[in-house]
């Protein structure tokens, strides 16, 4: 009991509940916890470490999933949303020893800096590239508007989301990694 008489349960006391979806096209069950939420349930026990932990009040874009085709923050989401759903994280976008156009665009541009917001910014113009194969300038700027980037690329990411639009117009979704950067 409190000083005002108020009683705090442990978080322990919560019960689990098991989850089942699809995450990068595999099943998998996993328990959580109610108030657990979904970017620590794929870092930690899924291991799915490209979702970054930045801001943790969907301000930054680090933590961004495409999940039954919407982006959303997982910093923000509860785990339990994703129960039943089907989930892609940076992990899930190109076949094994491959990158998507937009990875292969980031790093023909130059954009890459230190990387930390690279996931979120993967797959935010994933997300836009699958709605809209030519987006204009202004669209671009508009959706990669919640990506934070502290290296302060942006105008590069505006220039490979120009080019991976070509690639993939021309065809070119994936690269093999010998393909890139020669
Ligand atoms: S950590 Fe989720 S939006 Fe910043
Ligand atoms: S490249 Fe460093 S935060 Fe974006």
């Amino acid at each position: 009991m409190s000083k005002v008489g108020v009683s705090h349960a442990s978080w322990d006391t919560y019960r689990d509940i098991e989850i089942s979806f699809k995450v990068n096209g595999k099943e998998v069950k996993v328990k959580v916890k109610p108030y657990e939420r979904l970017i620590d349930v794929l870092r930690n026990k899924l291991g799915l470490v490209s979702v970054k932990g930045g801001c943790g009040r969907g301000e930054c874009g680090a933590c961004v999933v495409i999940m039954n085709g919407k982006l959303i923050p997982t910093c923000l989401t509860l785990a339990v949303r994703a129960d039943g759903s089907e989930v892609l994280t940076l992990e899930g976008i190109a076949p094994e020893g491959k990158l998507h156009a937009i990875q292969k665009a980031l790093l023909d541009t130059y954009a890459m800096q230190c990387g930390f917001c690279f996931p979120g910014v993967i797959m935010t113009s994933k997300y836009l590239l699958d709605k809209n194969p030519n987006p204009s300038e202004d669209e671009i700027k508009e959706v990669l508007d919640g990506n934070l980037c502290r290296c302060g690329s942006y105008l590069r990411f505006v220039k490979a989301v120009k080019l991976a639009s070509k690639y993939i117009n021309e065809g070119k979704i994936f690269f093999d990694e010998s393909e890139v950067m020669r």
